[in-house]
């Protein structure tokens, strides 16, 4: 039998792009193996996000010419976002020359087809399409076995102008609420007990369909599934966050009370330069209402720093809105300069040590809330759904509050796959603690 790596960069999304060629993969009688020496097949699923992921994927695909020399039956093969700028496949076709195969985000299922032509030819193969059709090709192995990830829209319309997405991943394209339910009723059937819904703009869901349909009324919808006990979604662009997905939050048991909202910067002069199309008084407005009307909501966060022109003064600003709004997550980015996007042809780009240390000065800011904010949870009993064994301690299960928080206990590995209730006894500004409750 052949035997396969996946080797995965980048969001959630390109997560279950891999699971997907997973399927495609084991239908083909490959089976995957974690050794790079055994391996007849490895694929490389990229991202461009940010320079350091890019990075990332050079070094390694290095680090395979020697492999390759060793192995010359080695296949190598290059997909994902990264693929679908023409720059950085250049750069494939040029310095790259043991990979095989490059494919992109648009024909994820022409895999078979493409390695099939390449055990033919034996020759080099490049195939990027630029289609914007939904692949319905959803079928998945999926690496959590009891929370699935769910595609609902593709692509994103929103350029904002730092972000290069728009680019790999081409226009909004919802899939539609049949086949959509139709995987959800049959993960439920197969176990899982929790599922992600998936998009760089879930909000947006629908707008593009005829009739036009609202992403809470997809949520209505799978809220009747009987089986599926937890529904959460990413990502959602606050210019879109209406009151009726709020309501639905509220109304809806199984959606989660968690909501990652991406602020990127509390100075309203940087988000017009960001494209956003919000102020930092209508977000709050809207996590007001959040808040007031979901109580015990966890809000999470993106915040880029060092955007080009950021003063010290715009910095103070997200500080200020970090300290107002009390997340209980903070993903820290330093800005980083994308190749087509409008913000890199902007002045005033800000130095690598200014970025480091406002990075810091965030990170200091986001510990000592999530501190707080998870002490709060101390004596608790909080509904967990046990996901597996702890990665840093073999001894301990770990699992996750409905708020998205993170759970260490002590417990026997049957109760993995269920939802339990916990008592929290410990915290730090990352993960709680517990104990099974009586
Ligand atoms: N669609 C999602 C985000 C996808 S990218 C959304 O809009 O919320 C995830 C995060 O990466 C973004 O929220 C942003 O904070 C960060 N990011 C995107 N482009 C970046 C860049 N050029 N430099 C630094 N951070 C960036
Ligand atoms: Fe990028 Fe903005 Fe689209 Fe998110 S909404 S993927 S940050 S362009
Ligand atoms: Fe995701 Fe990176 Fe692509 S964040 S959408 S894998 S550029």
């Amino acid at each position: 039998m052949r035997k396969y790596i996946i080797k995965t960069y980048g969001c959630q999304m390109n997560e279950h792009d891999s699971e997907r060629m997973s399927y495609m993969l084991q239908n083909l009688d490959y089976t995957e193996t974690d050794s790079y020496d055994d391996a007849d097949l490895i694929i490389y699923n990229t991202c461009i996000i940010r320079k350091n992921a890019e990075l990332k994927v050079y070094g390694h695909l290095g680090a395979m010419k020697a492999l390759k020399k060793k192995n010359p039956q080695l296949i190598i093969a290059v997909c994902g976002c990264m693929m679908q700028i023409k720059e950085a496949r250049e750069v494939i076709r040029e310095k790259y020359k043991h990979v095989d195969i490059v494919f992109g985000t648009k024909n994820l299922s022409s895999l078979p087809y493409l390695l099939n032509q390449f055990h033919i030819a034996h020759e080099r193969i490049i195939d990027v399409e630029e289609t914007d059709d939904i692949d319905e090709l959803q079928n998945a192995i999926r690496k959590n076995k009891h929370s699935a990830y769910v595609n609902i829209v593709y692509g994103c319309d929103n350029f904002c102008s730092y972000c290069i997405v728009p680019y790999t991943r081409g226009r909004e394209n919802s899939r539609s609420n049949k086949s959509i339910l139709t995987e959800i009723r049959s993960l439920g059937i197969q176990g899982y007990k929790e599922i992600t819904l998936l998009g760089q703009n879930v909000n947006s869901y629908g707008k593009d369909m005829y009739p036009p349909m609202s992403f809470s009324e997809l949520l209505r919808q799978i809220e009747t599934i009987g089986s599926v006990d937890r529904i959460r979604f990413l990502t959602s662009h606050p210019k879109d966050l209406g009151e009726d997905l709020i309501d639905a939050m509220r109304d809806l048991d199984k959606v989660c009370n968690h909501i990652h909202l991406p602020l990127q910067s509390g100075s309203n002069r940087i988000l017009k330069k960001m494209n956003r199309k919000y102020t930092i008084e209508e977000y709050t407005e809207k996590v007001d209402k959040l808040k007031s009307k979901i109580p015990g909501i966890a809000i999470t966060t993106d915040i880029i720093i060092g955007f080009p022109g950021e003063t010290e003064e715009d910095f103070e600003q997200t500080l200020d809105a970090i300290r107002k709004i009390r997340y209980d997550q903070v993903f820290i980015f330093k800005y980083s300069k994308r190749v087509g996007t409008g913000a890199a042809k902007m002045k005033d780009q800000v130095d690598e040590d200014i970025k480091s240390r406002r990075f810091q000065q965030i990170l200091d800011l986001v510990n000592d809330i999530c501190y707080e904010n998870n002490s709060e949870y101390l004596g608790r009993i909080e509904k967990v759904l046990i996901e597996g064994k702890s990665k840093n301690d073999p001894d301990k299960l770990t699992g996750r509050t409905e708020s998205n928080k993170i759970v260490h206990l002590n417990a026997d590995d049957s109760i993995i796959g269920s939802i339990v209730d916990v008592e929290i006894t410990g915290f730090s500004s990352f993960t709680l603690e517990g104990k099974v409750a009586k």
